[in-house]
């Protein structure tokens, strides 16, 4: 058994009275532990495969089991950063920081503390008594992932948190977020259509073709040095997921000819 499973997932909308297909027969397995990027081009379902596994959509049929258990609903154990930092513009960084840990019913006494630990993680430190509107964009996704980490989930989902950002703010974060999650051995279930981005983060890159949606293929990264992205073996696995990227857009534009 794999920690978590997506077994033969299928999902349907109605549009105009029709059923339309997003996700045709998908199956997956996830080890605890690891980093997995979701890839694929725009449309093809990543956001609604992540939302079924975490659990704030339904599969139309098949299901998603995590720790052995069938996911219908979402769980105070994992936690979602979205592209939209979803930052309370009243609360300081702290405040913001907090409020994880108040929903989930740690003591007022403890939180701060546990709070200050992964604002210093982030790098916020000087900021901590700031409030959103006075941080860039950048600093403000640091928040969101403090927030995250400081409720000490069993798995982080994140939707392309960093699309909004320039792309050295990116690239740092990229960075960060990397040396985060192996040094606590999260599990992370990670969406993106930044082919570098899935290369520098992921331990799997699940490639997602379109019309319908479906599993394209798995590409193991194992590469030794990450930060190097002009490496002969970054670009040559760039080119590999490249390929099979290129690959799932041209299906896709079969399809609307
Ligand atoms: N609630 C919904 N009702 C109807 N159709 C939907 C709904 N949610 C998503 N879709 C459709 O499902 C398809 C996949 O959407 P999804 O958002 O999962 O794609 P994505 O790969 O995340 O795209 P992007 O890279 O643009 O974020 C799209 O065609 C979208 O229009
Ligand atoms: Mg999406």
């Amino acid at each position: 058994m794999s920690y978590i499973e997506v077994d033969h997932v299928h999902k349907e909308y109605i549009r105009d009275g029709k059923a339309f297909t997003v996700l045709n027969d998908v199956s997956l397995n996830f080890d605890k532990g690891e980093f997995i990027c979701l890839l694929g081009p725009s449309g093809c379902g990543k956001s609604t495969l992540l939302n079924l596994i975490a659990g704030f959509e339904n599969c139309t049929s098949g299901q998603v089991r995590i720790d052995g258990q069938v996911v219908s609903q979402p769980s105070i154990k994992y936690v979602t950063v979205f592209q939209q930092y979803g930052l309370l513009p009243w609360r300081t960084v702290l405040g913001n920081v907090e409020l994880g840990l108040e929903s989930k019913g740690v003591p007022k006494e403890n939180r701060q503390a546990i709070a200050e630990k992964y604002i210093d993680m982030v790098g916020l430190t000087a900021a901590k008594n700031s409030h959103p509107a006075e941080l860039s964009g950048g600093m403000q996704q640091r928040v969101s992932i403090a927030r995250a980490f400081a409720v000490e989930p069993e798995i982080i989902f994140m939707d392309e948190p960093f699309a909004a950002l320039d792309a050295l703010t990116r690239m740092s974060l990229q960075d960060e977020v990397t040396k985060l999650c192996r040094e606590q051995g999260k599990t992370v279930v990670f969406v993106t259509h930044d082919i570098d981005e899935s290369i520098v983060l992921a331990d799997r890159v699940v490639i997602l073709a379109a019309n319908p949606g479906r599993l394209k293929t798995i590409v193991p990264i194992t590469i030794a040095d990450r930060s190097d992205r002009n490496s002969e073996e970054f670009l040559t696995i760039r080119n590999h997921i490249f390929e099979e990227f290129h690959m799932a857009h041209e299906e896709k534009i079969e399809y609307y000819i």
